[in-house]
């Protein structure tokens, strides 16, 4: 973690970033990086997440902070659900299996109670068929991580601007249809042959803090939550938060 030494005035002036679907905190640690205090939610145990956690359903647990008032406690909410069911690195298999219709989208009902909150938040969702409004791609090269990991975001009551997106230096290591295809980037995904070891997940990522395959497979890099929460502090101190 990088986070400066701060007087006590100087700590409590930071915004606090609600991070539900937090898994091992990818995204979180890029929200701390950028000047906020985080809390994460995930219904799984994450022993991991380096932020203060509630483990239990984010559904529940946003309901509960806006019932109770407690969600006046953040400035910034953002929401990564699971999206096994509508991702098209999976949607394949899914089929095959027989597993399509057994997932819950749980996409809409996060976006009806973040609108709730009255916050400024972000929805994330790989590309697919995720029913979110792609207000701004990321993509590993922007930062020169060794992951391409498009992913999109939704933004609700704020704005950015969509960066240039940066030609990839070349193909994604690995093995496709019996052939190995060399490359800068490594598939930061599932657990097939040819897939990456967890060093090389994790420099790739630029994750150091879990080695748990699952969550390095799930995470997003740090590098995105920066650009997104130095992008968002960026636009309240332009006055363009909505
Ligand atoms: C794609 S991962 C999130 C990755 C994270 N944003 C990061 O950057 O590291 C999705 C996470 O949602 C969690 N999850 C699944 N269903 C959930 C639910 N109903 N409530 C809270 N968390 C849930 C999973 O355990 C998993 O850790």
């Amino acid at each position: 973690m990088t986070l400066p030494i701060l007087f006590r005035s100087e700590r409590a002036l930071r915004p606090r970033a609600l991070d539900l679907y937090s898994c091992a905190g990818g995204f979180g640690t890029g929200l701390e990086r950028a000047g906020f205090d985080v809390d994460g939610c995930d219904v799984a145990g994450r022993p991991n997440y380096p932020y203060p956690y509630h483990r239990g359903d984010a559904l529940e647990y946003l309901a509960h902070l806006i019932e109770t008032g407690e969600i006046r406690r953040y400035a910034f909410v953002h929401a990564s659900p699971p999206c096994q069911d509508k991702c098209t690195l999976t949607v394949g298999t899914n089929q095959s299996q027989g597993w399509g219709g057994t997932h819950v989208d749980l996409v809409a009902p996060t976006r009806a109670l973040l609108e709730r909150t009255g916050l400024p938040y972000s929805i994330e969702q790989p590309n697919g068929r995720a029913e979110i409004r792609k207000d701004l791609t990321l993509c590993g090269e922007l930062f020169g991580l060794g992951v391409i990991r498009h992913r999109n975001f939704e933004l609700g009551r704020w704005t950015i601007e969509q960066p240039a997106h940066i030609a990839h230096r070349g193909r994604v290591r690995g093995w496709r249809h019996g052939q190995f295809h060399d490359g800068p980037d490594v598939a930061a995904y599932g657990n097939g042959g040819g897939k990456p070891s967890v060093p090389d997940l994790q420099a790739a990522m630029g994750i150091d803090w879990t080695d748990v395959r699952e969550e390095l497979t799930e995470a997003l890099p740090p590098a995105y939550g920066e650009f997104i929460g130095r992008a968002f502090l960026a636009s309240l101190a332009l006055g363009v938060a909505a």
